[in-house]
């Protein structure tokens, strides 16, 4: 049996092995099974051995781990090196390699929704509100799209580091916004939580931004049913976490799973 896990703290929420153990299904891929797993930093060492030896087949790994897990890896893809982020990890020729598939499913379902309506996002402005593990990534993918970046986080010092990797970004005070964006998307984990609030009012912005929540589980954190109220168009993460999802699939199988409404419904049973 060729085992899969997510790595993370908290895990509960994860809704990885429900859509891996089905396209293992789907794609008639057998003897594999991906399970979700709790772990410490400390555990981190035993899971890159686990992964060398051959005992587990691929991980991927969620917060807070994306970023203490590179320096154990042999070696580091380029969308990994570029965004300090792993989210997936798989062996080949012996060496255990990192990647990072959340920007590209960032990059696709920004594409499938808004894009089609504006051709690229040069000259948008963009307000990132958080500089987690998974900040670097969006930041990456908006880069190969366009746009002014703007990003806030509450420990500045996170803010700065962001800007150290990528240096065209500017960074607002925690608790300000710009005065104008086009696109808001929320990268914090204040939400994941339903009765967390971001402390931030966007009732002066116009109608026509984007607001887009990493977060999937729960389906509509309040700063989209906000923005929604607002008559703004709003995204959450559920199709990055399936555009994520299916290209680590790929690295790990060879196959890409199609995202149809198929799986899209059988997330939410
Ligand atoms: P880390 O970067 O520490 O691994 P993460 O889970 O990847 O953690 O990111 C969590 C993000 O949510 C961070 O931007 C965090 O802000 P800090 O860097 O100041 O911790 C943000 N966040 C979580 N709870 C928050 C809160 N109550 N208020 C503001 N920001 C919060």
């Amino acid at each position: 049996m060729k085992k899969y896990l997510v790595i993370g703290k908290p895990i509960e929420h994860s809704l990885s092995p429900k859509l891996h153990n089905y396209w293992f299904k789907k794609y008639n891929i057998k003897n594999c099974f991906y399970e979700k797993k709790e772990i410490e930093e400390k555990d981190l060492p035993i899971i890159y051995n686990q992964i060398k030896k051959g005992e587990l087949e691929g991980v991927n790994v969620t917060l807070p781990f994306k970023k203490s897990v590179l320096s154990l890896l042999d070696i580091l893809e380029i969308s990994a090196k570029e965004t300090q982020s792993v989210n997936t990890i798989f062996k080949k020729d012996g060496q255990v390699i990192g990647t990072n598939t959340d920007w590209v499913g960032f990059h696709d379902s920004l594409k499938k929704f808004y894009l089609p309506t504006q051709k690229n996002l040069n000259e948008k402005n963009i307000f990132i509100l958080g500089a987690g593990g998974v900040s670097a990534s969006i930041i990456y993918s908006l880069q190969k799209l366009g746009g002014n970046i703007f990003i806030s986080n509450r420990t500045k010092k996170k803010a700065e580091d962001l800007k150290n990797l990528f240096p065209q970004i500017n960074i607002i005070i925690w608790g300000k916004k710009p005065p104008k964006c086009d696109i808001v998307i929320n990268t914090t984990s204040i939400g994941l939580n339903k009765k967390d609030r971001i402390d931030l009012d966007f009732s002066d912005y116009n109608k026509d931004e984007l607001f887009f929540d990493l977060i999937y589980n729960p389906i509509e954190t309040n700063f989209l049913r906000e923005a929604r109220l607002r008559g703004n168009q709003t995204i959450n993460g559920k199709m990055m976490f399936l555009n994520q999802a299916a290209y680590a699939f790929y690295h790990w199988t060879g196959q890409l799973p199609e995202i149809n409404n198929e799986v899209i419904r059988f997330l939410d049973l």
